[in-house]
């Protein structure tokens, strides 16, 4: 078989040496959490206005849609998170179903959306915490990057490394602060709707879809719902980082089937609520682009004290977004350096903590060096590209998977696969194709230079190739 379609065999994924096997420290709690704790971010709390500022009050439908989408996906990757329980997420499931060079695709785009999300969340915390640290006289310099006249965004820089250093403390110890940080981050998000609800003004909906449907701006950048959409999708993900730690729970058919959907259902909810109770309470064009649009809205409707609330909530709360995805990076890193595409030297495991130790210093040296020196920009739009890649290649593992095994033991089965499969990767595709023009020209250069690297290097290490069991 040629290297580029050699696969690992679904059954010897989940066998792997004890020496480099990871902790199973976690159960369906921590994993609903850490799902709740990556998907409610930045997306809800700032890019709600970016959304708005695109498609009007009908940012609601670009949630419904990305929303859909999104539970179509989770579906998917819920059936091959449980059937291949093995680190890796969509990568692991690519080598298996799809081929190495594909999983590289995928492994490479992930690194794409797990860094810059990292990035882009420590920039946004950066963005809340910097009114609350001013008084203390840090030169303005050292307070934003360079696109906006400063020298460094040292805020973010320091986020990131606080983060790692909770992660290589023990994965349990990180999850269990992760609840109490997620219980902090939805409780502001109901206190929002509690307060902007009773504001509700049906006219506020009219018209409703002032940007159209879809469409490219003359500089590329993406309009209407679907433009919207393809942002917003920001805000949904963050569910598939549950599925890299397949390999660290207890029972992972129950705790990642409940993780995965569990999650999923509980952002949607509250997503309509705080959408819907946004639009209702202010027009979406007094909010629009605003950088902190809920806190924002609270203001306008003379709420100080819950406005600063919901701020404070941010700065605090934010960080669980990027524990998870730096989470999830790190083992990505691993997975790929232990089936010898990256050097294997990086992936050892601290006994003590169960972590792959270098890698997630790495993870957090790299995202930190991006959040430090690179504007916020199109960083969302960017990690969206990388997402979607990995979620059509989910989707396509198990369409695979339930065409050549149908029968296969499936600890869960994703209900009506012929449907959901094909709506998570046409569904994806629309989103990829309505993103801004340059992100899906970044995307094809980072998996061009992937690519390079996987046919000069990367594929003449690889263990399966190396032991020719393909
Ligand atoms: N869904 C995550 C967020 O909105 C990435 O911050």
């Amino acid at each position: 078989m040629a290297f580029w379609d050699r696969r690992k065999p679904v059954d010897m994924v989940a066998e792997i040496d004890p020496s480099h096997r990871l902790k199973a420290t976690l159960s369906w709690p921590h994993l609903v959490a850490l799902g709740v704790g990556a998907i409610v971010g930045t997306g809800i709390y700032t890019l709600i206005g970016v959304g708005a500022g695109l498609a009007g009050p009908a940012v609601i439908l670009s949630f419904v849609i990305a929303g859909v989408i999104c539970i179509c996906a989770g579906l998917a990757y819920a059936e091959m998170s449980t059937m291949i329980p093995a680190a890796g997420s969509a990568y692991t499931y690519s080598y298996a179903v799809l081929g190495e060079m594909l999983a590289w695709v995928v492994g490479w785009s992930l690194m794409l959306e797990y860094t810059v999300v990292c990035s882009a969340v420590a920039v946004g915390w950066a963005g809340h915490v910097v009114p609350f640290i001013q008084a203390a006289g840090i030169p303005e310099v050292l307070l934003k990057g360079p696109e906006q006249g400063g020298l460094i965004n040292l805020p973010a820089v320091i986020i990131c490394f606080v983060v790692a250093g909770l992660l290589l403390v023990g994965t349990r110890e990180s999850a269990n602060v992760n609840l109490v940080l997620v219980v902090i981050k939805v409780l502001a998000l109901a206190a929002f709707v509690a307060i902007a609800a009773p504001h509700f003004d049906a006219s506020h909906f009219t018209p409703f879809m002032p940007k159209g449907f879809e469409g490219h701006a003359a500089d590329g950048t993406g309009l209407g719902v679907m433009g919207a959409a393809a942002i917003i999708f920001f805000a949904f993900y963050g569910f598939d980082t549950i599925s890299t730690a397949a390999e660290e729970t207890k029972n992972p058919g129950r705790d990642l089937t409940i993780g995965i959907v569990g999650s999923m259902l509980i952002c949607v909810a509250i997503y309509m609520g705080v959408a819907a109770a946004a639009i209702g309470a202010v027009r979406t064009e007094v909010f629009a682009s605003h950088d902190a649009p809920l806190v924002y809205i609270l203001e306008i409707l003379k709420q100080p004290v819950t406005a600063k609330v919901v701020a404070g909530a941010a700065v605090v709360a934010l960080p669980t977004v990027i524990l998870a995805f730096m989470y999830g990076q790190s083992r990505i890193f691993f997975v790929m350096a232990r089936d010898g595409l990256l050097p294997q030297g990086l992936a050892k495991v601290n006994p003590r903590s169960g972590v792959p130790t270098l890698m997630t210093v790495v993870t957090a040296l790299i995202a930190a060096a991006l959040a430090g020196f690179l504007p916020l920009g199109q960083i969302a739009a960017l990690a969206n590209a990388g997402t979607l890649c990995a979620f059509i290649a989910t989707a396509a593992c198990m369409m695979v998977m339930r065409r050549r095994e149908p029968d296969r033991p499936r600890v869960f089965k994703a209900p009506l696969w012929w449907l959901i499969g094909p709506v998570a990767i046409l569904g994806c595709l629309y989103l990829f194709w309505s993103l801004p023009v340059m992100t899906k020209v970044l995307f094809f250069v980072w998996n061009g230079v992937g690519l390079l690297i996987y046919l000069a290097w990367a594929r003449r290490g690889s263990l399966l190739g190396k032991a020719g069991a393909a």
